[in-house]
């Protein structure tokens, strides 16, 4: 199916919108859209482009600059002097706050949840690690803990007279990821007009809240492609609803007036495999072909298992050689290196 989207306003209304957002401008922005042909050659499938978040700077890349453009943005509109974020020891998240925080020159405290038992700095956590980040580790794996530890953190430092900003696991950052989101579509559909592409489908590794911005800004501008979320976490079912929910309130914030049809919202959720951050087989091959073809490095917990939905595509038939398509490169590549003995699990091919 095609996204046919009824009553697009075009890329100055959405400018227009988005720019009555705070915002801070500091990712290396736009970032590459750049064409995979040895990928698209081994899979005998359609020409693939890549769009390379992992790119957009600084630390070592990944999708949440361009959210923090927004989250930090309104932290600093709101007078913050410090930024509290949260996750599990191997999110990307929390890393690229860090990274941020270290750019711009304002404090982060860090709360990561899963370290019951051994801490293996290494991957985000070590970045982490190095960047002198203050990195509190919670023995759970429950966000809510997190969540609450964060809280908890922020009150703190109020009690010694900071201004504490919490950039992470909040509605409000979903919103910032939709907004930042719509913006990525409006500049990737520039670069492919640009590049004279006229694609299928994007296909991008996301549980809700990064899809549902392209989902906006496809609607905004009348995109005439499909746009496929490969979620790692959950059912088709529980993310759309996500996205929907996040649609109607963001759609509400910039006062758009646009409709998306439920329709075009496609997440996929047959690469879930074992659960979030369990890699698959099927996403150690696209990680594998990936980096072996392009000299592109994937990530364990979303692109690699994105990729897998994209070869999947190939292989059913419905991405042919007569297609074009984008897959959004969204980063989280430290992350390799936390997963290094299930990714050579099987030896690399001997000369
Ligand atoms: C590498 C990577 N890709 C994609 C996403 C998008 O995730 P979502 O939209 O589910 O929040 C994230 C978020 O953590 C990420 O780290």
């Amino acid at each position: 199916m095609t996204t046919q989207q009824s009553g697009a306003v075009g890329h100055e209304a959405l400018r227009a919108a988005l720019d009555r957002v705070p915002r801070v401008r500091f990712a290396m922005l736009p970032t590459p859209l750049v064409a995979a042909p040895r990928l698209s050659a081994s899979l005998h499938g359609p020409d693939i482009w890549f769009k390379r978040e992992d790119l957009a700077g600084w630390g070592m890349g990944g999708s949440k600059y361009r959210i923090l453009e927004y989250t930090l943005g309104q932290a600093m509109a709101d007078g913050a002097d410090v930024v509290v974020a949260g996750g599990l020891t191997r999110s990307n998240h929390p890393q690229q706050v860090v990274s941020a925080a270290c750019h711009l020159g304002i404090p982060a405290v860090v709360l990561l949840g899963g370290g019951a038992g051994h801490v293996d700095w290494t991957g985000n956590l070590l970045l982490q690690g190095i960047s002198g980040a203050e990195v509190h580790i919670l023995p759970s794996a429950d966000l809510e803990e997190v969540r609450r530890a964060q809280e908890a953190m922020a009150d703190r430092l109020r009690e010694r007279g900071r201004r504490p900003a919490i950039v992470t696991l909040t509605r409000s950052v979903h919103i910032c990821s939709v907004f930042a989101y719509a913006n990525y579509m409006a500049e990737l559909m520039t670069q492919m007009d640009a590049a004279g592409i006229k694609p299928k489908a994007v296909y991008i590794g996301s549980g809700g809240p990064t899809y549902a911005g392209l989902v906006l800004g496809a609607a905004a501008l009348g995109a005439k492609f499909e746009v496929i979320g490969v979620t790692p976490r959950g059912t088709a079912a529980e993310c759309s609803d996500h996205v929907a929910g996040l649609l109607q309130q963001t759609i509400r914030i910039l006062g758009l007036d646009i409709s998306v049809d439920p329709r075009s919202i496609q997440i996929v959720d047959a690469h879930v495999g074992g659960g979030y951050g369990v890699l698959t087989p099927e996403a150690v091959a696209a990680i594998r072909l990936t980096a072996s073809t392009e000299g592109v490095f994937l990530d364990p917990v979303y692109t690699g298992k994105a990729m897998a939905g994209l070869i999947a595509g190939c292989r059913r038939g419905d991405l042919t050689t007569n297609d074009t398509v984008v897959f959004a490169h969204t980063g989280g590549t430290p992350n390799l290196f936390a997963y290094a003995a299930e990714l050579m699990s099987e030896p690399p091919p001997s000369g």
